[in-house]
């Protein structure tokens, strides 16, 4: 039986939703996996870093976190006030890192990330932040201390779409990407199809928990941008920068255009795109984000409400999509824990 010490930073949607699994899921990770976790510290912002060597409560330290207590309030534990001190002093096997995505300069993720790997401990994380902005920095770093970086959960959640392409597709040359990789604006696209306006429906949106009181990452199309940065880099090998996706959010989509779609056959979606093309030796990697009209025969153009879905033209498997959650407590959650598992099984 193995055992891994896991520690969670940032414990928020994400890092709670990993930490409910871990509960739900303790019997099937031990007989069908054969291991066992011991989650030995947590952090947020507002209580710090704690660490217990036995293992934390996980009931305990979602109780806390449920009724907005300090984490500190679990007995028995040694507090840091600062997340990346405490992982210093403390390390573990797997650091699961779920704090907010920052598209500027990643932190406090990337600190986290780095200190991690390079203390030989592997990582899994859902933050989009260090991920889109320096993915070959960070594989770089984990392969030269002999240790796995894993990132499911940054592009659809929990849904494979990572793992397809390097295990499920491995051997399939991926010539483009297409997706709707963001759930608000399709569920504000979706709305929109049916008549409705855009205000009206992004307020609903907004009631409703899935769209942000400030919605411009996703109505802008920043975080559609940040995944397909993701995509770039870990089914392409291209480090692109964020100024060379070409990048049109759904602001200006009015209901005339969503009507005229429809009158042709086509729905209006939010697409995600990664185009290949080669030539003598080169390749060069044309990356967007946009509205596009899709015909009805496109299995895109039927993906509603906040689900997502991905297309990938392969050379040997023509075309193959994914649809599913991208995002949710415990659907991202799963991405966590499927890459926990993963590095478990090595
Ligand atoms: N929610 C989803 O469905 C989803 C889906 C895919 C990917 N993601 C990504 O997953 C990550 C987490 O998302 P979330 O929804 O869980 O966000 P969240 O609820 O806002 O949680 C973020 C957590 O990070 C903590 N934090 C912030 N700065 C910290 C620091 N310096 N040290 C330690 N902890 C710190 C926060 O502490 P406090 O609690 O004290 O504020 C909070 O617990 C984000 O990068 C997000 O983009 C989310």
């Amino acid at each position: 039986m193995k055992h891994i010490r896991l520690s969670i930073i940032g414990f928020g949607v994400v890092g709670q939703g990993l930490a409910e699994l871990l509960v739900t899921k303790k019997a099937l990770l031990h007989q069908q996996f054969g291991f066992d976790v011991t989650l030995v510290s947590v952090a947020n912002a507002r209580s710090g870093f704690i660490y217990r060597e036995d293992g934390l409560d996980i009931p305990t330290i979602l109780k806390l976190s449920a009724t907005k207590q300090p984490l500190t309030a679990h007995p028995g534990v040694t507090h840091w006030p600062n997340a990346l001190e405490g992982l210093r002093a403390t390390g573990g096997d797997v650091l699961a890192e779920a704090t907010g995505t920052n598209l500027r300069d990643a932190e406090p993720g990337m600190s986290h990330i780095r200190a991690a790997l390079s203390q030989g401990m592997h990582v899994i994380t859902a933050n989009k932040g260090p991920a889109a902005l320096a993915a070959h920095d960070l594989f770089a770093l984990a392969q030269q201390h002999g240790v796995h970086l894993r990132m499911e959960s940054t592009v659809m959640a929990g849904t494979p779409v990572i793992s397809t392409v390097s295990e499920g597709m491995a051997g399939t040359q991926v010539r483009s990407v297409r997706g709707i990789l963001n759930g608000t604006t399709n569920y504000i696209l979706s709305a929109m199809a049916t008549g409705r306006d855009y205000r009206e429906v992004l307020a609903e949106a907004q009631s409703q928990g899935y769209a942000e009181a400030d919605p411009t990452a996703d109505v802008e199309g920043y975080d559609a941008v940040a995944k397909t940065l993701i995509l770039a880099a870990l089914v392409f090998d291209h480090s692109l920068k964020p100024d060379q996706v070409v990048r049109q959010g759904i602001t200006a989509i009015t209901q005339e255009q969503m009507q005229r779609a429809i009158e042709e056959g086509k729905r209006i979606k939010l697409i995600a795109s990664l185009n290949l093309s080669s030539n003598q030796d080169k390749s060069s990697l044309e990356a967007s984000v946009a509205p596009v009209a899709l015909p009805l025969g496109d299995p895109l153009s039927r993906v509603d409400g906040v689900l997502n879905a991905i297309t990938f033209q392969t050379d040997t498997l023509s075309e193959v999509t994914v649809i599913g959650p991208g995002a949710g407590k415990l659907q991202t959650g799963q991405g966590l824990l499927s890459d926990l598992i993963a590095i478990a099984k090595q």
